[in-house]
């Protein structure tokens, strides 16, 4: 199947990728000049992703930033693209145990940011809160595996349903939110072969993170990929820069110049 030119990635572009064995590419954005630049290399799919509380605010988890935060960057990303779909993170208390509060939740991502979809992370748990927004007509993500936002619950960051039993309940969670109507799945950090065994079952795309290479497609945070966060060193995690570096470089040449009275120059005064 040969694939079309796309002017706007929808839900179910990313299903016909799918069909046609098309990898998907998805990287995570918080603001209008970042947005703007991923948008022009063609990237199908832009996450404000709650990781925004790490990368962005400096807190140690994603549990903090507020539904109010998500909506400021949400709608500064989605000024700044035309071509990607945007999808933007449900934070933590805003939709768990109230399905209500879910769907209040999401409609509010919807209206006041203009997002094209929102991601939840959870199984069976959130099933009645996934039903509901999507009754609204609001497009799903689903997010299993490391979920950050049950940091508390895991107690570290490491690789997920290496045992049977974790593994068993993540293959009933993705097959349930697939049945329920998400549109896509996020996988993170969970071993390779059950990742691919997962994607070859279901019907929608399965997007990786530390998920190996045989889904349907990588996320990666842009701040990590980029090597602006330092830190943060998972094996799944390929730095295709070190814009750190290049950050220092630049600012300590600004420096220089200032004290040294180099900048301005005569061309750059009026
Ligand atoms: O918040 C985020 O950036 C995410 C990705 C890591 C998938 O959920």
């Amino acid at each position: 199947m040969k694939a079309p030119k796309v002017t706007k990635v929808t839900t179910h572009v990313l299903n016909e990728m799918k069909l046609r064995g098309e990898k998907i590419s998805m990287l995570t954005a918080y603001d209008f000049s970042m947005a703007k630049i991923l948008d022009c290399t063609g990237i199908d799919v832009i996450l404000v992703g709650d990781s925004a509380s790490n990368v962005m605010a400096g807190h140690k988890t994603t549990l903090p930033i507020t539904l109010n935060d998500m909506i400021y960057h949400a709608s500064s990303v989605k000024r700044g693209v035309e071509r990607a779909l945007v999808v933007v993170d449900l934070p933590f208390g805003t939709y768990q145990g109230n399905s209500i509060e879910a769907l209040n939740s999401a409609i509010r991502i919807m209206k006041e940011s203009a997002a094209d979809a929102v991601k939840l992370e959870g199984g069976s748990e959130i099933v009645e809160s996934i039903t509901r927004i999507l009754s609204a007509g609001i497009p799903v993500m689903g997010h299993l595996g490391l979920t950050p936002q049950s940091i508390h619950k895991f107690g570290t960051y490491k690789v997920r349903a290496t045992e049977s039993e974790e593994a068993d309940k993540l293959i009933s969670d993705a097959h349930l939110l697939s049945d329920t109507g998400c549109f896509s799945l996020v996988l993170e950090k969970i071993p390779a072969k059950l990742a691919e065994n997962v994607a070859k079952s279901i019907k929608i795309p399965v997007i990786g993170i530390g998920a190996g290479s045989k889904v349907d497609g990588q996320v990666l945070v842009l701040h990590d990929m980029l090597g602006i966060t330092q830190e943060f060193s998972p094996r799944f995690l390929r730095r295709y820069h070190n814009l750190n570096d290049e950050i220092k470089i630049a600012v300590e040449r600004y420096i220089s110049d200032v004290k040294d009275v180099k900048f301005p120059g005569e061309n750059e005064q009026y």
